[in-house]
C-alpha cells in the first residue's frame, strides 16, 4: 500500500467543501499547502454556500456543482486526485428527525458511490469524516474507538452506516480508508440552524434562544480549525489505513453554559432564554477519548474554548452580510416548522 505523500503539489477532492467544516478545511489546507490544488464537489443544498469559498485563488480551486450520489459527477471530480476527504452529508439532527430520507441517501448511499469510484483509482488516502454521535449517548466515561456503535438519531445512524461502509472498503478491497469521529465543531461559516450560530445570531437580533428541555445536555466543543488540523495530520500519517480516530477537545460543556457565555459576550439579557419542548431522543452527553490520536501523531487541540467562542461571536457580529440573507431565505420556513409550535416550558427572568 502506497504511503501518503507530502501534501505540497497534491490534488485533493473535498466533497461537501461549500459547507461549514468542508469550507473551513479548504481555507486551512490551502493556507498550509499553497501549491496544492483542491477540487470541491458540492451539490449546494441549503447548507452549502458557494460564498464560503470566497477568497480562495482560482488557480488553487476547481469547484464542481454536483452530487456524491451521482457516479458520473463523482468520476469526473476524482479524476487525477490523490486524496479524498468526504465531508458531504446531511448533518442536522433535527432535520433528520423531521425527514430522514435524504440522510440515508447522502450519508450512506453517497459514501457507497464515492467508495466505488475510489477503489478503481490509486488513491493515497480516502478520509471519511464521521462523527462522535455514532457511539450514541455516553452517560459515563469517554468513548474510545473500540466502543460499540449505538447511534440514536436517524442522522447518527446514517453516519454510522457511512462510517462502517468506508471501513468495509478497506477490509475488502484495500481502499486506503481512514475514519475520523469528531465532537461538536463551532467557528465561522456554520449554518445558523446549529446551536452556536443560531443562538449568536438570534441574540444579536434580540430574538429568543430556544433551549431544548433542561439545557443540561453536554457536548465536547472543538474549534473547527482544530478539527481541520487533525484531518491534515491524518492525511499525512503513514500506516494507518483501516483505522478510526476520535477527535475531541476536552471542552465538555452543557447547553446552558454555552448560552450564558454567548449572552455575556454580546451583552444581552438572560431573559432571551426560553426553555422549549425537548428534541425527541435527545442524547444527553457525548464524550470522547481521543488520546490515541495524540499518542500516535502528537496532535493536540490548540484553541482554548474562551478564545474560540469569543472569536466566533466576533465573526458573526462582523459578518452579518453572510448570515442575514440565509435567515431571510429557506431558513425562515424551517424555523417556523421547527420552533413555531414548540411548547415553551419556561421563560427565564433577567
Ligand atoms: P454542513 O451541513 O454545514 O455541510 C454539508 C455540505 O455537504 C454542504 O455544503 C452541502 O451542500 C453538501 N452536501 C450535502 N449533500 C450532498 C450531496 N448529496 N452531494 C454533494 N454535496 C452534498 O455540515 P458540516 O457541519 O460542515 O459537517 C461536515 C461533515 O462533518 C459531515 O459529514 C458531518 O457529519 C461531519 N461532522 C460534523 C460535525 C459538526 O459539529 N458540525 C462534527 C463531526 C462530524
Ligand atoms: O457531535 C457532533 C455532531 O454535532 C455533528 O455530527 C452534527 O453534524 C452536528 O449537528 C452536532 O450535533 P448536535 O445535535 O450535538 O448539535 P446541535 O447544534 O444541533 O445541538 C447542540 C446541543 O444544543 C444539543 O444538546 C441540542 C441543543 N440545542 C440545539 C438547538 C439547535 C438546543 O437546546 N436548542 C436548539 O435550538
Amino acid at each position: 500500500m502506497a504511503e501518503p505523500a507530502r501534501l505540497d503539489g497534491s490534488r485533493v477532492l473535498v466533497t461537501g467543501g461549500a459547507g461549514f467544516i468542508g469550507a473551513n478545511f479548504v481555507h486551512h489546507f490551502l493556507r498550509r499547502f499553497p501549491d496544492a490544488h483542491v477540487v470541491v464537489l458540492d451539490s449546494l443544498t441549503y447548507a452549502g454556500r458557494r460564498e464560503n469559498l470566497d477568497g480562495i485563488p482560482t488557480r488553487s480551486l476547481t469547484f464542481m456543482h454536483g452530487d456524491i450520489r451521482d457516479p458520473a459527477a463523482v468520476a469526473l471530480a476524482m479524476e487525477g486526485c490523490d486524496h479524498v476527504l468526504n465531508f458531504a452529508a446531511e448533518s442536522h439532527v433535527d432535520r433528520s428527525i423531521e425527514a430522514p430520507g435524504d440522510f440515508i441517501q447522502t450519508d450512506v448511499y453517497g459514501v457507497f458511490v464515492l467508495c466505488e469510484e475510489a477503489r478503481r483509482r490509486g488513491l493515497r488516502r480516502f478520509l471519511q469524516v464521521s462523527t462522535d454521535e455514532v457511539y450514541g449517548e455516553v452517560l459515563e466515561g469517554h468513548a474510545t474507538e473500540a466502543w460499540p456503535l449505538m447511534p440514536r438519531s436517524p442522522y447518527a445512524a446514517s453516519k454510522a452506516g457511512g462510517d462502517r461502509l468506508a471501513f468495509a472498503y478497506w477490509a475488502t478491497y484495500g481502499l486506503p480508508v481512514v475514519v475520523t469521529r469528531c465532537t461538536n465543531n463551532y467557528g465561522p461559516r456554520q449554518y445558523p440552524e446549529k446551536l452556536v450560530p443560531l443562538f449568536v445570531t438570534n441574540a444579536i437580533e434580540g430574538q429568543p434562544l430556544p433551549v431544548y428541555g433542561t439545557g443540561l445536555n453536554r457536548r465536547d466543543w472543538i474549534h473547527v480549525e482544530d478539527h481541520c488540523s487533525a484531518l491534515v495530520t491524518l492525511l499525512t500519517q503513514p500506516g494507518i489505513e483501516g483505522e478510526t480516530f476520535n477527535v475531541g477537545a476536552g471542552n465538555e460543556l452543557d447547553v446552558l453554559t454555552i448560552t450564558g457565555t454567548i449572552l455575556k459576550l454580546l451583552g444581552k439579557p438572560g431573559s432571551l432564554v426560553r426553555h422549549v419542548e425537548d428534541r425527541p431522543g435527545h442524547d444527553r452527553r457525548y464524550a470522547l477519548d481521543s488520546s490515541r490520536l495524540t499518542r500516535l501523531t502528537g496532535w493536540k487541540p490548540a484553541v482554548a474554548f474562551e478564545d474560540g467562542i469569543r472569536q466566533t461571536v466576533e465573526w458573526y457580529r462582523a459578518n452579518e452580510a453572510w448570515w442575514r440573507p440565509i435567515k431571510e431565505g429557506e431558513f425562515r420556513a424551517y424555523y417556523e416548522r421547527m420552533y413555531g409550535t414548540r411548547k415553551v416550558l419556561k421563560e427565564v427572568r433577567a
